[in-house]
């Protein structure tokens, strides 16, 4: 998705801040980029397609000079990622200068307005409607505050919004409308950024805006409205503890390999949390009619696997529900009765939020599983738990996945325990064995990822693939091939083993090269059966497997042995071989791994 940023500073040239802070914006994706800046009366800008540091090479965003400016990162929505519809976008006189992350749903009705009223438009985008709406508003007598408040009300649609003018060159003034837009408090300087990673070279004081908010920032103040009525709201900075370093890559080729191999500590990190809000959470999930999980993508593959877990755990029965199939197909159920979990990395998912904003239209109770603190998901719900995975740069979904399912199952745990579903020993067991899984976690990496590396040299060639498993074993399958095919853009299908025979299994010819997780747990003797039918149809069979299972190892062309696990909790170190095949393979495919084609770290968009 498109990132902001934009720094009011009291003395000193902003541009090559306002460029590090886009480094830090990367990871959510984008096609081109652009700064301006605003200096004795003339707004600089410079912008164009492609990344930032080759944009920097070709034309010196850094050098733009001003103490105050705002910059982006661009995921085209409307228009082309081209240099014309790369932002900021200005009024007719080059007098404003605007950025903007998510859509302006009444663009066209406005620009065909303005348009009759003499306005030249340069770009098709829906954002440069909005310094020219400003500057027709300031034509009818307004000053430039008042004219962008009076501009804002008029969009419809999400924004988060950096607005810069010559008219009052030490103010800049943000908006946040469903899009996240977080301030930052610095010395002598304001920041407003799209999210807390990009405030961390700067400062670690933040203001988290709420929708309908609008901050007037100068170099040493903030003031912060209300919409519609512009009321004022007075908010207090809170202190992140984000470390600089988190956010670069520690030596590693890429964001994705680091954050795979920080799943030892970030999850040493998720299972020390505070008990208080998982039992608050166990507690209102006890007194539910109905539970639903919400969340996409990988987080939905955690959903699943909280669904069992909860099931197997608590007898608790939770929906898993696609976050953007939610409201169509369960919409008219939801009363004050139902309890949404949703489960979202980013926090700022808009299918997710979306479902969330309806659920609560109708009175239920919503609950949240995130990795980032002051997100939307954060204040959306009425209780929620901050994962504590660290910042996930990379696009594809790791150290946040498995950083879930420990938040899953210590919540499975307790709900099991309030409702006496465990017995004491049980309940010791299952303890035990969350507590041992960052070592477990170390011992796979290390065991598996030159075995992982070499399966990539032997099947990236491979133009498709196969991911079998049952009970908890299939949803990991479906995050297995997931990440396989949004890294290195080969096509793949995840299944139920059980029922591949209900179809997939035509797929199979000579060399199709299909992947099994099955761990010893309850369903590993009908996936053997499994394997023989691929097996007798000429399928290649690669299989995930606890280290020393002959039987396993006997029917497998490959065969990847990963320490012993609480069956329970077999799929946060079964997930880990899945993530580093995927890894080499886009790498050996010399895709970016960090970067894929199309994607965004978080979608903000329908
Ligand atoms: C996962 O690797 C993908 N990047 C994507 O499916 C992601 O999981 C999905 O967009 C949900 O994101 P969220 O957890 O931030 O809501």
């Amino acid at each position: 998705m498109c990132g902001i940023i934009g720094i009011v500073a009291k003395i000193g040239n902003v541009a090559p801040d306002l460029v590090k802070g886009l480094k830090y914006l990367e990871y959510r994706g984008y096609d081109s980029a652009g700064v301006a800046t605003v200096e004795d009366g003339v707004i600089h800008v410079k912008k164009d397609k492609g990344m930032v540091d080759d944009i920097e090479k070709r034309m010196g965003l850094s050098s733009l000079p001003g103490s105050i400016g705002v910059a982006h990162t661009r995921w085209a929505t409307h228009g082309a990622p081209d240099q014309v519809n790369a932002h900021p976008h200005t009024d007719c006189e080059n007098k404003i200068a605007v950025v903007h992350n998510g859509i302006i749903n009444n663009f066209n009705d406005i620009k065909q307005r303005l348009i009759k009223a003499g306005h030249i438009f340069k770009s098709l985008t829906d954002t440069e409607v909005v310094p020219h709406l400003i500057e027709e508003n300031m034509k009818s007598g307004l000053d430039f505050k008042s004219a962008v408040f009076e501009a804002v009300k008029e969009l419809d649609g999400s924004f988060a919004l950096g607005i810069v003018s010559v008219y009052e060159p030490d103010t800049l003034i943000c908006v946040k409308k469903e899009s996240p837009l977080i301030l930052g408090v610095g010395k002598d300087a304001m920041y407003c950024a799209s999210d807390v990673s990009s405030l961390v070279p700067f400062t670690k004081k933040v203001v988290v805006l709420d929708d309908g908010e609008l901050a007037v920032l100068t170099p040493t103040s903030y003031e912060i409205y209300r919409l519609p009525d512009f009321s004022r709201k007075d908010k207090t900075p809170i202190k992140i503890d984000l470390k600089v370093e988190d956010a670069f890559k520690s030596g590693y080729p890429h964001y994705m390999l680091k954050e795979i191999y920080e799943q030892p500590t970030a999850l040493s990190y998720t299972i020390r949390l505070q008990e208080h809000y998982l039992n608050l959470m166990a507690d209102l999930l006890d007194r539910s009619k109905e539970i639903y999980i919400v969340a996409a993508g990988t987080s939905y593959h955690a959903g699943l696997i909280g669904s069992y877990l909860l099931s197997k755990m608590a007898r608790l029965v939770a929906i898993p529900v696609i976050a953007s199939e939610f409201i169509t197909s369960y919409g008219d159920t939801v009363s004050v009765e139902s309890t949404i979990l949703a489960i979202s990395q980013s926090g700022e998912t808009y299918d997710v939020l979306k479902a969330i904003e309806y659920a609560k239209s109708r009175a239920a109770t919503i609950l949240g599983i995130t990795n980032v603190l002051a997100s939307t998901l954060t204040r959306v719900s009425r209780v929620y738990i901050h994962q504590q995975s660290g910042p996930e740069i990379g696009v594809a979904a790791t150290k946040t996945f498995t950083g879930q399912l420990a938040v899953l199952y210590q919540l499975a745990l307790i709900a099991g325990k309030r409702r006496g579903k465990l017995s004491q020993r049980e309940l010791d067991d299952l303890k035990e064995a969350i507590h041992d899984i960052p070592r477990v976690v170390e011992e796979t990496l290390k065991k598996t990822d030159p075995l992982m590396k070499k399966l990539a040299e032997k099947y990236c060639k491979s133009k498709f693939f196969m991911f079998l498993g049952r009970g908890l074993s299939y949803p990991v399958a479906l995050e297995g091939r997931l990440k396989l095919l949004e890294i290195s853009y080969i096509p793949a299908l995840a299944y139920p083993a059980g029922e591949s025979k209900h179809g997939p299994i035509s797929l199979i010819e000579e060399g199709v090269p299909v992947i099994f997780i099955a761990p010893r747990d309850e369903t590993r003797k009908y996936v053997l059966s499994n394997i023989e039918e691929m097996k007798a149809r000429g399928a290649t069979i690669i299989t995930l497997g606890e280290e020393g299972d002959k039987e396993l190892m006997e029917l497998s062309d490959d065969f990847i042995g990963l320490p012993p696990v609480n069956p329970y909790l077999a799929p946060i170190p079964y997930v880990v071989p899945l993530q580093l095949f995927a890894y080499h393979t886009a790498v050996l495919l010399g895709r970016d791994p960090d970067r894929p084609r199309n994607l965004a770290k978080s979608v903000t968009v329908l």
